[in-house]
């Protein structure tokens, strides 16, 4: 028998592959569909800062003028309204699939979030993700300014919270074994996702214009998370989620070797519909059965910095090496 189960947030995944939070998980429908091809678990759409921002300024706007006794009164109605549909969502999905499900949470700031992530528990959510989504671009604030903005939204979050809490990481940190590793020691995370991958610009030189670059992701972009887990796991107690670039079975098993208890894929989904799923899934037992092994941890994190035999292979020195007879 072999064996794919694997451990996640506390949480026992019949395999591990993950569907990350996106349009895919963002109604019960299509979680009823990607359940129903066998994934271990689902992370939902997201709850996004500014989408309760925007609808509120939207709502101010109309009424702040002509109700002004009327202003609170609709500002807590728009936050309500926009977090009773994703609550309603959270029921709703946790009432037709029997998947771990994990809901999430995009900020940018601290505020207001512990009694959105307790009502978030109360709906049934198994686990939550946060995805702080921070581009360090502003030059009068320091790496500390920004690290403290993690430490500020997971104190906010988890406080009163018991489901288990993974932080979806962004990779355009300054140290980020350091920081990963003192918010592992606050002991208020369960996991991480490494990593989140923001919108990306581009530009259209014909029309001088900014445009977006591709929303999919490339399989070549497996590298950086690859790396990062394997330099990781073993050094923080924590969970690891490889996320980014993962569009087959043999990307799966990559983040495994690495050192990963659970694998997110989005892109290779939207472009492979929910049965894609399955394949990677049949693709990861295919593989295991060929090298004989009958549970993931019997290669878990055999290739990662710790536990591998080249740990040069994620240091500068192998890129001295590697480029060396090129010239
Ligand atoms: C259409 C689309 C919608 C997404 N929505 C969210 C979201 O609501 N919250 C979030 O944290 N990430 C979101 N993401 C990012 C994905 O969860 C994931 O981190 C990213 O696509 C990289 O994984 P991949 O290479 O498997 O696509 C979205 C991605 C796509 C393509």
């Amino acid at each position: 028998m072999t064996d794919l189960t694997t451990k996640y947030l506390g949480l026992v995944l019949k395999n591990p592959i993950i569907v990350g939070s996106c349009g895919l998980t963002g109604s019960a429908k299509t979680v009823r569909e990607l359940a129903e091809a066998q994934v271990g678990a689902v992370v939902l759409k997201s709850l996004y800062e500014e989408q309760i921002e925007a609808e509120l300024k939207h709502n101010m706007n109309e009424y702040q003028t002509d109700y002004p006794d009327a202003y609170d009164y609709i500002k807590q109605y728009t936050r309500d309204s926009a977090v009773s549909e994703y609550l309603e969502m959270i029921g709703e999905v946790k009432k037709s699939t029997d998947i771990p499900v994990i809901a999430s949470l995009n900020c940018v700031s601290s505020a207001e979030w512990t009694a959105f992530a307790k009502r978030i528990e109360k709906a049934g959510a198994d686990a939550l993700e946060i995805n702080i989504s921070l581009l360090p671009s502003d030059p009068r604030k320091s790496c500390h300014d920004y690290e403290k903005i993690y430490f500020d939204v997971l104190d906010k979050v988890t406080d009163g919270l018991s489901i288990p809490v993974s932080l979806k990481m962004s990779s355009y940190s300054s140290s980020l074994a350091n920081l990963v590793s003192r918010l592992c020691w606050t002991g208020k995370v369960n996991g991480f996702v490494l990593f989140n991958r923001y919108y990306r610009p581009d530009i259209d030189i014909n029309r001088m214009e900014l445009t977006s670059a591709g929303v999919f992701s490339d399989p070549v972009e497996i590298s950086t998370p690859l790396r990062w887990i394997a330099l990781l796991s073993g050094m923080v107690d924590c969970d690891l989620a490889g996320s980014t670039g993962v569009h087959d079975s043999e990307g799966a098993i990559k983040m495994l070797l690495a050192g990963a208890s659970a694998v997110q894929v989005v892109s290779a989904l939207y472009k492979g519909g929910a049965r894609h799923a399955t394949e990677i899934i049949a693709g990861i037992r295919t593989w295991m059965e060929k090298n004989s092994f009958s549970s993931l941890d019997e290669f878990r994190g055999r290739l990662s910095y710790k536990l591998g035999d080249d740990q040069s292979a994620f240091e500068r020195i192998q890129f001295m090496k590697h480029y060396a007879g090129i010239s």
